[in-house]
């Protein structure tokens, strides 16, 4: 499968080039901005460099490449500033293009520094894990980690061009597939009923056939809400319907240490927590069904209604329940937790919430779920509730 996809979003709009080996295709792309003139500088980390040596070296050939280290702790403000100086060393004009090949690390990093060098210049964004791919490459969110929170410190700039190869995939970790699957498994719950119900049938693993279609097609609902809702301005729904199990999630990463729990793990522990709450809150209530699916659609296109609405109190009770139990047999079904592995403080984990960034006067903003396929945005939630969730997941 060799494709396109266009992120429509005006003169900031892009191509999303899909395909199991775009080497020739980034080659080309790279030899065409030396024909204009345009200076390329490439960003990647020690394991992508150590293991797709080649396909770097066949890509961008002698171009200037910094390597950082691995993982959440590169995301800061340190290494931000080692990306500048390599940009300035490196003398990128105001033409130039800065790549970002690697993980959701990588790509927030240095599409950050993109953003602030020289007051922004291109980047583009080359993922090689499954959750770049399917999330982080896509919608141009950087940026960097604070002592205070998750990506606190960042900015909005989207990339001129996604080259989504998924054969570099062959030499991701098992675990980091896994941790992909989590943002894969979110898609599904936010807005597309059927692409849910395929991960029950059959588990994706990094040799499904199916595996590029799934990979293009969460691309396609991430395209269609960040075309909605650029910056995430919605008062209900729109783009905060991404971050279904991140208000939780980042709160896991930021009360267990940064790299304790992998970006994916916390999102799938907080997919669970999501679930838990949204039966707390009575979901999928009588009559409710049918505008929280209206609020998914809105959002992302192509997305499909739930199965599990009820119809009184009592069958509310027995559908949230089985939607919590659907959501964390997918979890377990793709290696990946459904509650906390060791007691995190509950203090920490709600200071961490209070903080997050989409909190809006005082209140955190919570994406709940009517069933698989059907979510929406909560402003109202009582903190008790929060709290229970919280012991349920194995807080004290
Ligand atoms: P990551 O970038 O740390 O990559 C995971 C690990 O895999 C790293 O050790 C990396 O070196 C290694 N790796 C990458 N590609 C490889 C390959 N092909 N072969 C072998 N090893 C490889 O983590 P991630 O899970 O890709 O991204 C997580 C980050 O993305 C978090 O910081 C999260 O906040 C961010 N994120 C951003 C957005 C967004 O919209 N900007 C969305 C979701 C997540
Ligand atoms: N991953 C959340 C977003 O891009 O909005």
């Amino acid at each position: 499968m060799n494709d396109t996809l266009t992120v429509r979003l005006g003169e900031r709009s892009y191509p999303i080039h899909f395909g199991a080996d775009l080497t020739a295709r980034v080659r080309e792309a790279v030899a065409q901005l030396a024909r204009e003139g345009r200076r390329v500088a490439v960003l990647t980390d020690r394991n992508v460099a150590a293991r797709q040596a080649a396909a770097l070296k066949a890509m961008f050939g002698g171009a200037p490449m910094l390597v950082t280290g691995a993982g959440e702790s590169v995301k800061s403000f340190a290494e931000l500033e080692r990306v500048l100086d390599f940009l300035a060393e490196n003398r990128l004009d105001r033409a130039g293009v800065l790549v970002a090949a690697g993980g959701g690390v990588i790509g927030d990093l240095g599409g950050f520094a993109a953003s602030s060098w020289l007051r922004g210049i291109d980047f583009w964004q080359v993922p090689t894990t499954l959750l770049a791919m399917v999330d982080s490459s896509v919608g141009g969110k950087t940026g960097v980690n604070l002592k205070a929170g998750k990506n606190l410190a960042g900015a909005f700039h989207q990339p001129r061009a996604v080259f989504i190869a998924t054969g570099l995939l062959a030499t991701l970790p098992p675990r980091e597939f896994a941790a992909g699957m989590a943002e894969v498994i979110k898609y599904g719950l936010l807005g597309d009923a059927a692409l849910f119900a395929q991960l029950e049938r059959e588990p994706l693993t990094v040799t499904s056939p199916a595996l590029p279609a799934v990979v293009r097609r969460c691309c396609e609902i991430k395209a269609a809400v960040v075309e909605a809702d650029e910056r995430e301005l919605a008062r209900e729904g729109g783009r905060a319907l991404l971050n279904l199990g991140h208000t939780f999630g980042h709160a896991i990463e930021q009360a267990a240490g940064y790299g304790e729990y992998l970006h994916g793990e916390a999102v799938a522990v907080g997919l669970a927590a999501a679930a838990r709450l949204s039966a707390r809150l009575g979901l999928p209530a009588a009559g409710t069904c049918a505008a929280a699916s209206a609020d998914a659609a809105a959002a992302a296109a192509g997305s499909s209604a739930g199965d599990a609405c009820g119809t009184d109190a009592a069958g509310a009770a027995a559908a949230g329940a089985d939607v919590v139990a659907r959501v964390e047999r997918v979890l377990a079904a793709h290696g990946l937790p459904a509650r906390l592995r060791a007691a995190l403080p509950l203090e920490a984990l709600m200071a961490a919430m209070a903080r997050d960034k989409k909190v809006r006067a005082g209140a955190p903003r919570f994406v709940v779920l009517s069933s698989p396929g059907a979510s929406s945005t909560r402003a109202d939630i009582a903190l008790p509730l929060v709290e229970s969730t919280w012991r349920e997941l194995g807080a004290e």
